[in-house]
């Protein structure tokens, strides 16, 4: 029998917009199709003020739609609970909100399956509508991650808003579209990209948090200082002690200066994680500090956390580019200096360089066969290597184990 269609045909989709690609069928009596569609992807980041004040109402009008009723589906770290959980409930009171509070405890060696199928129980125990009553996340880095996830996850996708309560999560965690859960002794093996609806960062939240943990977010400012942005750099060089001692809570002249430095460092992440949000690129400026860090912090687990990691594998990284001359003998000492002020550390004894080639042995894999390593050139600005040998990570290592950067 002879077929209807012996050619090409394109339909045009039923849409208002010119530039959403046609279903084309090839072929006659075997035919086949080409199925193609975008996916835009909008949200907002949104700096606020005092988000649990009852006059602001951000928090209140988070997510919702047109068709949003009164009912609010929120996680809340155990420890966030502790601190703002009775401002919380006054405020959703107060705007005439009925919650339902699923407190998580959040930590790197809870972040699992587990605590994903935890969230996806209590959605189903609430009855959440698919697309109405958004799912907010109120925690650090690990219970945005798990939230992010089972929202993506639950009926494969239910929008969610992110709200981060530590410095990981304001300039980084809160902000991309990554969620995900460790699995096995690998760090983050299981995610998805799944951006919120929308992301209030509030600064105000650090008041509690200890000063360790505020080092450990200034780790991430770190980065994009060292990769792009040789202004924040000096920021933390100048300031980088009150900083974490004054947990970034000032006001007045000393807040601007804080005002900046989040400024900074979220538009240089928001920069380079907007044109590549599903990393089809491997090449990452943002993934500098990453390479050997996951290996050393699941290695470390419980002694690392997460920025602490990554400052770690900023100094050996630091000092690998010092021997191959992309860095300065002074700019060197400055990198260490600011480490010592930010309160980072530059060594741990799970470094031994075995590991670390087994960890960028396992980086080329998750970088599809590339070491794709970002290297620092001074103070500022990056490149990308794809050639680092084992004998220059034990020097770099030892280097770091002699005292550190400044030290030497
Ligand atoms: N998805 C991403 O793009 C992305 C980016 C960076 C980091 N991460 C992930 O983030 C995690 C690290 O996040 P983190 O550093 O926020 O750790 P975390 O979520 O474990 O929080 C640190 C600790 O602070 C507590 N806490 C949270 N807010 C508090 C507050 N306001 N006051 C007092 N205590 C508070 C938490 O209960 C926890 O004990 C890692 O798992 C990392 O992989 C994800």
């Amino acid at each position: 029998m002879e077929s209807l269609v012996q050619s090409t045909t394109r339909t045009r989709p039923d849409t208002d917009d010119p530039s959403a690609p046609a279903l084309i069928r090839n072929g006659g009596d075997r035919p086949e199709w080409l199925v193609q569609a975008t996916k835009p992807v909008r949200y907002e980041v949104r700096m606020v003020d005092g988000l649990l004040d009852p006059a602001h109402p951000d928090l209140a009008l988070a997510g919702v739609t047109e068709r949003t009723g009164n009912r609010r589906f929120i996680v809340l770290d155990d420890h966030v609970e502790r601190h703002y959980g009775d401002r919380l409930r006054t405020y959703l009171d107060a705007h005439g909100l009925e919650p339902t509070i699923c407190v998580l405890a959040a930590e790197e060696r809870t972040k699992t399956m587990d605590s994903v199928s935890h969230v996806v129980r209590a959605l189903d125990a609430f009855g959440i509508s698919r697309r109405h009553d958004p799912i907010i996340a109120v925690g650090g880095g690990v219970l945005l991650d798990i939230v992010g996830f089972a929202a993506s996850l639950y009926r494969r996708s239910t929008p969610y808003v992110r709200v981060p309560t530590t410095l990981i999560g304001i300039v980084d965690a809160g902000v991309g579209v990554k969620t995900g859960v460790n699995f096995g002794s690998h760090k983050n093996r299981l995610g998805t990209y799944f951006a919120p609806a929308l992301a209030l960062l509030d600064r105000d939240f650090l008041a509690t948090l200890d000063e360790r943990h505020i080092s450990n977010g200034l780790a991430e400012i770190l980065k994009i200082a060292l990769v792009k942005d040789m202004r924040l750099f000096s920021l933390l060089e100048r300031h980088g002690t009150t900083l974490v001692s004054s947990r970034m809570q000032a006001r007045g002249a000393d807040g601007e200066v804080v005002q900046e430095v989040l400024e900074r460092a979220i538009h240089g992440m928001l920069e380079e994680l907007q044109p590549n949000l599903w990393e089809n690129d491997l090449q990452r400026l943002v993934d500098y500090g990453h390479t050997f860090s996951p290996t050393i912090e699941m290695r470390a687990l419980p002694d690392l956390l997460h920025g602490e990691a990554v400052g770690i594998d900023m100094a050996l990284t630091t000092a690998i580019a010092r021997r191959r001359g992309l860095v300065g003998a002074g700019e060197q000492r400055r990198i260490g200096g600011v480490m010592r002020r930010l309160r980072l550390p530059q060594y741990h004894p799970v470094c031994e360089v075995h590991s670390l080639a087994e960890a960028l042995e396992d980086t080329v894999r998750h970088r599809d066969g590339l070491q794709r390593l970002p290297l620092p050139v001074g103070i500022g600005s990056a490149r990308f290597v794809n050639d680092v040998v084992v004998d220059e990570i034990e020097q770099a290592l030892a280097t770091l184990a002699a005292g550190g950067l400044d030290a030497a």
